[in-house]
């Protein structure tokens, strides 16, 4: 089978993207695929990529050997168009790995680009990853669904209520935490300690979105579950990161690695199985496909509460997702057997 990994991209993700891709390139099994590689590149240029895959990590790879390319929107190419030395290639592909983060990668626009394409892709599809994507619309549906997340309060940037600090002290208490609507690896994240720290934490924010959720603190555990498949989705069970720093922020996570990652958490067996089952609905909720990573916190009672879906989860040597599936018996080659057979089935 023809498949492409795609990577990079328009993120303030792109170096993970390089990362995370290179771990799938590495797994794909060679004698069942020919894979292709995609770079975009900052500014969002599609670039097929001939070279070394230990150059990707370092972005070095923009230095070639590439060629530009298109994802044909028209199915009658079912794939890429490739313009090398001047002429047109055209490389059917069977199915895409977007191994991208974040904006443009996780938040369904490149999704579409695959629907219309008519190429199946692995992963959630638009609706469901810009359901994702967005924490208001996550809040909003997972509200419905009856699945428990902090209490919040969305405000976009020319509508900021003027009794905002009063608003958040009311509803929220603080510390509270304000986070852009969209944005991953928590770029812009701060938590206002005091009412004072209320605005610089919201002109933070909205540097990368002009809507900006604001939540309740919640103090316990950061928990994630690994979910994997379409209708049949099942969980993994629940990892826990013991984080290096504050809270686990874009240093912790990839810079330091210092954070202790316990699998399974060090909770009850009725928690991890309550968190398995939260993991599911809220994946179903939200009609996500292939995988998602569902992230929780688990408080000194007990009680479970859902902080975000990841609908492309970091897939680096360090990661969590893959990390979680080794541990139930499913090594990162099998994984991704697994979300090509649920892209193409
Ligand atoms: N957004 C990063 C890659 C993660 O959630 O793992
Ligand atoms: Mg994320």
């Amino acid at each position: 089978k023809n498949i492409a990994v795609v990577f990079g991209g328009v993120s303030s993700e792109h170096e993970i993207s390089l990362i995370s891709a290179t771990t799938v390139i590495e797994n794909l099994n060679p004698e069942k695929y020919q894979v292709y590689l995609i770079g975009i590149t900052k500014e969002g240029t599609f670039l097929y990529y001939t070279g070394d895959v230990s150059k990707i990590k370092t972005g070095e790879w923009e230095q070639g050997p590439v060629c530009e390319c298109v994802i044909s929107p028209s199915r009658q190419h079912h794939g890429m168009i490739c313009f090398r030395d001047g002429k047109k290639e055209v490389i059917r592909l069977d199915c895409v790995i977007p191994a991208l983060h974040g904006k443009n990668g996780e938040d369904g626009t490149i999704q579409g680009l695959f629907q219309l394409a008519g190429i199946p892709f692995v992963g959630c599809d638009t609706l469901s990853s810009a359901a994702c994507m967005d924490k208001q619309m996550t809040h909003i549906v997972l509200a419905n669904a009856g699945v428990r997340m902090a209490k919040w309060l969305a405000v976009t940037q020319h509508a900021v209520p003027e009794n905002i600090v009063q608003l958040v002290a009311e509803k929220l208490g603080y510390p509270a935490y304000v986070k852009p609507a969209n944005a991953g690896s928590s770029y812009g994240v701060s938590r206002a300690k005091t009412p004072e720290e209320l605005a610089s934490a919201l002109d933070l924010a909205f540097q990368y979105d002009r809507k900006v959720i604001i939540e309740e603190q919640i103090v316990g555990r950061e928990v994630e579950c690994a979910v994997l498949g379409n209708e049949d989705a099942e969980a993994s069970t629940a990892g826990e990161i013991e984080p290096a720093n504050e809270f686990y922020d874009f240093e912790s996570k990839y810079v330091s690695g210092d954070s202790i990652l316990h699998i399974p958490a060090r909770l009850k067996p009725d928690v991890l199985e309550h968190l398995r089952q939260t993991a599911v609905k809220a994946y179903h909720a939200l009609g996500c496909a292939g995988l998602t990573r569902v992230d929780f916190f688990v408080t000194e009672q007990d009680e479970v509460i859902l902080n975000e879906l990841n609908t492309f989860p970091g897939f680096t040597g360090i990661s969590m997702y893959p990390k979680l599936w080794e541990h139930g018996g499913v090594p990162i080659p099998h994984l991704l057997d697994r979300l090509i057979d649920c892209a193409i089935a």
